[in-house]
């Protein structure tokens, strides 16, 4: 293999491409898209997670200049609606406006500094809870108790109206910049919102929500969730129908995409399985238990499944989903925009987010969120579960079956952190293919910090 190959090797086996050509349904161009990319096989330096220096430099050359998904649009859908976004020991408040656009400003009383607001919620103005200074929504200072001790501040008003930061929405997902001068955020996504285009997250609501504090550095959680290659080992009941290593990995500039097939086995296992069998074990039927869905001689597990599946989802999206792909019905379409934001594609409804745990390098906060379609009215986001110390995500029903794998993921992050802290092996090692996004991931993260190490001079 050499740095200029630009198709690395690939599993034996079906691949995701091939699957599509079997689709009962058109498939959308989307999915046709290729985009392979050999980035090099240097191992990664154990520091990235484990270092403050490294960490350091994450808070100042990354979390402050970095588009990043702050909420959605409905989280704040009213003027004086607000939420605290806080990320890596920083905080910004995003206040939806009078005339219902949304600013965002560094969550700090201009007077001594405090945290001006410490919950979401919804205001007037925005008032800071220690001396009582005011602003209105717009960043206006507003009022000055005792004001005849402070004509310095009104002598430099430009000083007391509150600093923005960059903000811009997508696909009904609210984005802030700290950095004034950020580029566009559409610049910044790219090509990623026209392939988002035909399924519409911002007709969706989240049906879900929870938080879970892990023990380990917010990349090990993340990359924990940036690749297939793990399930053999860590999910070994979903290979009957889950296609891991033959998954297909594409990459663009700021975004990336790992496409797992459902309902199509794994290359790993040596022998074959039969139809039922792959639909038994994606409905976790036991072995002395009757399946309620059989698949028929010469049927296909995969065509009938994704059947099931448009008529789930056919209340909630209507007719349209009789022009939609298996592939959409079925498949994890986990799509990565650099650098912690995981919204997938289609109707598996997932969308992680990744953040260091406060201002604490060796934990971090995962988070999920489920957007699921609805009909009528639209129905009100779940409220935040932030699951207590160690509490297993199977405490949250909302989370489905997928709580139960969640919890096989966040089993080994602790354990990855431990021996990350212990190895003498400098550097961590990616495979080429399958583990592609893992270091598209790292390789952004070294240019972003390098570029802005290289800005501040
Ligand atoms: S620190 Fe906010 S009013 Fe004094
Ligand atoms: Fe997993």
């Amino acid at each position: 293999m050499t740095a200029l190959d630009p198709r690395p090797a690939r599993s034996p086996g079906v691949s995701y491409q091939d699957l599509l050509d079997a689709d009962t349904h058109p498939v959308p161009d989307v999915l046709r898209l290729e985009s392979p990319r050999f980035l090099g096989d240097d191992d990664i330096p154990i520091e990235r997670y484990t270092s403050r220096e490294w960490h350091e430099l994450e808070k100042e050359y990354l979390w402050k200049r970095v588009w990043q998904f702050a909420c959605r649009e409905d989280h704040i859908p009213e003027a004086g609606d607000y939420i605290v976004y806080d990320i890596a020991g920083l905080s910004y408040i995003v206040v939806r406006q009078p005339d219902l656009s949304i600013k965002a400003y560094p969550n700090a009383c201009l007077h001594r500094g405090r945290r001006l607001k410490d919950y979401d919620g919804h205001c007037s103005e925005i008032r800071c809870p220690f001396h009582g200074f005011a602003w209105a929504l717009d960043g206006a200072l507003a009022d000055v108790p005792a004001k005849w001790d402070f004509p310095h501040v009104d002598e430099r008003p430009d000083d007391f109206q509150l600093p923005e930061c960059r903000v811009g929405t997508w696909a009904g997902f609210v984005f802030i910049n700290p950095d004034p001068d950020a580029e566009p955020l559409e610049d910044f996504l790219g090509g990623i919102r026209e392939q988002f285009d035909i399924w519409k997250l911002e007709d969706r609501y989240v049906e879900t929500h929870v938080t879970r504090v892990i023990h380990a550095n917010w990349k090990v959680a993340q990359e924990a969730f940036s690749e297939a290659y793990h399930v053999n080992a860590t999910h070994p009941q979903i290979l009957y129908y889950l296609a891991d290593t033959n998954s297909q990995v594409d990459i663009w500039d700021d975004f990336a995409r790992v496409i797992t097939a459902g309902l199509s086995t794994s290359p790993l296992l040596w022998y074959p399985v039969d139809e039922n069998t792959m639909m038994r074990s994606m409905l976790d039927v036991r072995e002395d238990q009757e399946s309620p869905i059989q698949v028929p001689e010469g049927g296909s597990a995969r065509a009938i499944a994704s059947q099931a599946s448009r008529e789930r989802w056919r209340p909630a999206v209507g007719d349209r989903v009789d022009t939609m792909s298996d592939s959409e019905m079925m498949d994890s379409i986990d799509y990565t925009v650099f650098p912690n934001f995981h919204p997938w594609g289609a109707f598996n409804r997932i969308v992680y987010r990744f953040r260091p745990n406060g201002d604490d390098h060796r934990s971090s906060i995962m988070e999920v969120l489920f957007l699921s379609p609805y009909s009528g009215p639209k129905p009100p986001n779940a409220t935040i579960r932030h699951l207590a110390h160690d509490e297993p995500f199977t405490n949250e029903p909302g989370l489905g079956m997928l709580a139960k794998v969640f919890e096989q993921d966040v089993f080994n992050m602790s354990k990855v952190q431990l021996g990350l802290e212990t190895t003498r092996k400098p550097g961590i090692t990616l495979a080429n293919y399958q583990e592609a996004k893992v270091r598209w991931l790292h390789q952004r993260l070294g240019e972003f910090i390098d570029e802005g190490r290289k800005a501040a001079g």
